[in-house]
């Protein structure tokens, strides 16, 4: 197996080094930018996320991500403390302060704030919550075709954690990718609780059969912006595309596979359990959405 890449993996920028982080309204350097260890998201993984991307000085998308963002504070109980011009004047303030008009990626984080003591009920974060915005300079640098593996971690119902929440803690995620590094893959292969092919650790997934794109129901994996668009962009230029269930056998069998997600786009896959996914390259049907995709962001 060639050596792991990671699917946000991006090219070295010594300009990071020197960003300013937004952290309760004040921007400051890396090094300072630091929260509580009382901080409900350091002690509990309890808070929200977005990744966003900034493409020739818009955020892609930015209207999707705020209603995933609202709609997570809401189903977590959280009052964030701003309105969406609030904290769309926050990404700008961060991205003014670090010069930033392109190829750049915000992580915007909220949590439930600083608890008055280390326990997990929420009543005890009473000073408000906790927002950080990371912004870097960002160009999405996958050297090759991602290697996944299938691992036993599943995609779970909505009644435990549901996978639609960009929750803080992406603990099920993460040991779904720590077992596929253990395979000797990059990113791993998730299932739905029924055994079918749902979506990776990080990313949402597609194959592509005969011309015809298939993704999952999405049923049971994170509503991405980037899937969603994926599907558009397919239905306006007669694409055929299917959100339906389907096995490893019809994944193994595709003729392309790749990746979405607001960081890499569209990300080709190589592998899957050692199964070479048609040519193992990029294809041609995979390379046409990108063009589309991309020719979207610059529309939006
Ligand atoms: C588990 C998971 N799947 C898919 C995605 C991709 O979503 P999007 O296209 O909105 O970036 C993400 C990113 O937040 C994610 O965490």
């Amino acid at each position: 197996m060639p050596p792991e890449v990671s699917t946000h993996q991006s090219a070295e920028d010594l300009r990071n080094n020197d960003i300013l982080i937004w952290v309760d309204g004040h921007l400051r350097p890396k090094a300072e930018a630091t929260v509580s260890v009382y901080d409900s998201g350091f002690m509990l993984g309890d808070g929200i996320w977005e990744g966003l991307r900034l493409y020739d000085g818009r955020w892609a998308f930015l209207d999707d991500h705020l209603d995933r963002l609202f709609e997570a504070a809401k189903a977590i109980d959280l009052d964030i403390g701003l309105d969406r011009a609030g904290v769309i004047a926050a990404l700008e303030d961060t991205r003014r302060a670090n010069d930033m008009t392109t190829d750049a990626h915000a992580r915007l984080m909220i949590t439930r704030g600083v608890k008055v003591r280390p326990f997990q009920h929420p009543s005890l974060s009473q000073s408000g919550p906790t927002m950080v915005i990371i912004m870097e300079h960002s160009k999405p640098s996958i050297p090759r075709p991602i290697n996944l593996a299938t691992v036993p971690h599943q995609r779970g119902l909505p009644m435990t954690q549901d996978p639609k929440l960009n929750s803080h803690s992406k603990l099920n995620c993460i040991l779904a990718c720590i077992a596929a590094q253990k395979a000797g893959a990059d990113e791993a292969l998730m299932l739905d609780v029924h055994g079918f092919v749902n979506t990776t650790n990080a990313c949402n997934f597609f194959i592509v059969r005969k011309g015809a794109v298939w993704t999952s129901t999405g049923d049971y994996c994170m509503n991405g912006i980037t899937r969603q668009k994926v599907i558009d962009v397919c239905r306006a230029d007669g694409i055929p595309v299917f959100e339906r269930n389907y096995s490893l056998v019809d994944t193994y069998g595709a003729d392309e596979a790749f990746l979405t997600g607001t960081f890499g786009a569209q990300t080709p896959v190589g592998t899957i359990d050692g199964r070479v996914i048609g040519s193992g390259q990029l294809g041609p049907v995979t390379t046409r959405i990108r063009g589309l995709y991309k020719a979207l962001v610059a529309a939006a």
